[in-house]
């Protein structure tokens, strides 16, 4: 493989050196994408990216699946801005989650760069997925392979952005809402790059396991959520001018950390289209 790749030595992300976004070849992307698989989330330093590189750099990647919920950045459509003004108390993404699995073809990843950070804090935490199915016992693997669960956007962006009052919305939001239909995945995937199996169930959008109420579903599911968050499967992402992150949608989460109060935070996503994802 032709890219310098430095593992963070945590269960999940590795540094990628000496790279320059904005001048990657086909070639480069693939050795991008199979290190994505492996690492769950590769981190990039010092980038000159501007938003037309941003969607050159993401289409060499693959194709990009354009965010419905998010407000678009009026310049480049093909682009969502996760934006945080001062008045806000809400942040995007702060709760453990991985983007997209309420398509029927979850979303293979997210380009994320920093456009504007707050003076500390904002930090990205990620969770190896790999890490919190190699961790659960022979028991309830086996137990979790013969499932299949629901995911929903329904409650996190329908009635929770309804819910917010207009000062967490504007701007950070479209006004109206597409109802997709809920969609069913298997608990345990086989990584569509790895082949390794992967916890596929997430806080956001996960609701239940198909067969069973919502009531039978919650303490199984608020165990792996909290499993899945146990910190020896975490790294801690410290942005600065500059950084990009790509994750991989299958076999991580993520949560955008909520502590700088007070302040802006401006980044920039590009999600790529997946494919269906089976155990
Ligand atoms: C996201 O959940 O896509 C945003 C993550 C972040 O802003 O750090």
């Amino acid at each position: 493989m032709g890219i310098d790749i430095e593992p963070t030595g945590a269960a999940v992300g590795a540094f990628v050196n000496d790279l320059q976004l904005g001048d990657v070849d086909a070639p480069t992307g693939v050795d991008l994408l199979e290190a994505l698989g492996e690492h769950g989330v590769l981190f990039f330093r010092d980038q000159d990216l501007t938003p037309e590189a941003h969607i050159t750099f993401a289409e060499t990647l693959g194709e990009i699946d354009v965010n419905v919920f998010f407000a678009p950045n009026d310049t480049y459509p093909k682009i969502a801005e996760v934006r945080t003004r001062p008045e806000n108390t809400y942040v995007i993404g702060e709760a453990w989650h991985t983007d997209h699995s309420y398509e029927t073809a979850p979303a293979l990843g997210s380009i994320l760069v920093a456009r504007q950070l707050p003076s500390r804090g904002g930090d990205t935490a990620f969770s190896s997925m790999y890490a919190a199915f190699d961790a659960l016992s022979d028991g309830l693997k086996e137990t979790l392979r013969g499932m299949r669960a629901v995911h929903s956007s329904h409650e996190a962006f329908g009635i929770g952005v309804a819910k917010m009052p207009e000062s967490e919305r504007a701007e950070r939001f479209q006004d109206e809402f597409p109802i997709n239909p809920d969609v069913v995945h298997p608990v345990i995937i086989s990584h569509p790059i790895s082949g390794r199996p992967v916890l596929y169930v997430n806080r956001s959008f996960t609701t239940r396991f198909e067969g069973w109420t919502e009531r039978e579903s919650r303490p199984l599911l608020e165990f792996l959520f909290e499993h899945g968050s146990s910190v020896e499967f975490t790294y801690r992402f410290s942005w600065e001018p500059g950084s990009v992150a790509i994750w991989d949608n299958r076999c991580t989460w993520h949560k955008a950390l909520n502590d700088y109060r007070g302040e802006t935070r401006l980044m920039h996503r590009i999600t790529l289209k997946g494919c269906p994802i089976a155990a």
